[in-house]
């Protein structure tokens, strides 16, 4: 091989050599600087070279083992760096490092409880899309164009097509479980909803909601009142009271409103209930025929109850936090109040 192609091949080998392994690099250290190593017996052979390549072989040569001797310094500093202290030197009672572990947000924590309390009696949790159009989030809901109700939501829509809007209400969900299911129907559909709303300690204008509907042959008003006087005591417990509010919705009638009682003030009158005793945490109420004909399904034969409630407002009814703000800025200071539960 030419001199000068040997020099470069041995140049880039000791460039590309690479082992924290103490007696790999003393390898490398024998067979390139070893007695006979290669870089060694280079330098013998200087005798043999032409007088006048003499000068330059020679300072090669010595560039290589410059080059070599740092490589095993740089190789040895390292592994100086990786050895472990002997076992005599470990203080094995020294508590490990805490690994600092998230928490479960409380609106996720509340929604998957929420949706437990109601799979124990036989519900099954449905979803939909949160960009819906006008006949699943209003029309097939009985509001029809220009109905005054639809103001009560104050809808996000897209400019370029007034048929398409962010969710006002989880009460879309219901809609498509009943396009796509026959009955008996008993489904509860959690999601986030979207209202143009000024964002307050008390309002935000994203939100979550949990739908709740039932259909099935003779479902009456009493049915409706029992399963949630049941949630509530599942929820909040058994020292917990209802009350329902005649009220108004589009899609179902009769509608109510249900309140419970205050668990911060135990009902005597305190800040959050307005000193009403009583909080307001659901709409309710018996299916509308026409909801139930959008469907196709007979309203002679079936009826149903729906209700839908706000988690933030039960979360904050749970944890007694006052600002619903809290819910979504993501504070670690707020959210790690939270580990235990
Ligand atoms: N969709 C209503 C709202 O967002 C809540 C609601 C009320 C849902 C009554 C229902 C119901 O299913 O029956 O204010």
């Amino acid at each position: 091989m030419e001199i000068n192609e040997q020099l470069k091949r041995i140049k880039e080998e000791i460039d590309t050599f690479f082992s924290v392994a103490a007696d790999e690099v003393d390898k490398f250290r024998l067979k390139y600087l070893g007695k006979k190593g290669i870089i060694t017996c280079m330098f013998d052979d200087i005798r043999t070279i032409a007088p006048e390549q003499r000068k330059e072989f020679g300072k090669n040569v010595n560039d290589l083992k410059t080059q070599a001797l740092s490589k095993i310094e740089q190789l040895n500093q390292i592994i100086e760096n990786n050895k472990v202290q002997s076992i005599d030197a470990l203080d094995l009672s020294r508590p490990a490092n805490s690994i600092a572990l998230g928490s479960r947000h409380p609106i996720a924590k509340v929604t998957h409880n929420i949706c437990q309390a109601f799979e124990k009696i036989g519900f099954t949790v449905a979803e939909g899309p949160e960009i819906e159009d006008d006949w699943h989030n209003f029309e097939s809901l009985n509001f029809p164009p220009e109905h005054p109700a639809r103001d009560m939501q104050d809808t996000f829509f897209i400019s370029e097509n007034p048929d398409i809007v962010l969710r006002t209400h989880t009460s879309s969900i219901q809609v498509r479980v009943m396009e796509n299911n026959h009955p008996p129907i008993r489904v509860i559909c959690p999601g986030r909803v979207f209202r143009n709303e000024a964002i307050t300690a008390r309002a935000h204008c994203i939100f979550h909601q949990i739908e709740g509907l039932y259909i099935d042959k003779n479902v009456s008003f009493a049915d409706m009142k029992q399963t949630l006087l049941y949630f509530v005591k599942e929820m909040f417990g058994s020292h917990v009271s209802i009350r329902l509010r005649p009220s108004y919705f589009p899609f179902t009638e009769p509608s109510a409103e249900m309140d419970i009682s205050c668990d911060i003030c135990g009902g005597k009158g305190c800040n959050l209930c307005k000193y009403s005793g009583w909080v307001e945490i659901l709409g309710c109420g018996m299916v509308d025929p026409n909801v139930l004909e959008n469907m196709n399904i007979n309203p002679d034969e079936y009826s149903g109850f729906a209700f839908g409630m706000g988690i933030e407002r039960i979360t904050q009814q749970i944890y007694k936090t006052k600002d619903i703000r809290l819910f979504f800025e993501n504070d670690i200071r707020f959210l790690s109040q939270f580990k235990a539960i």
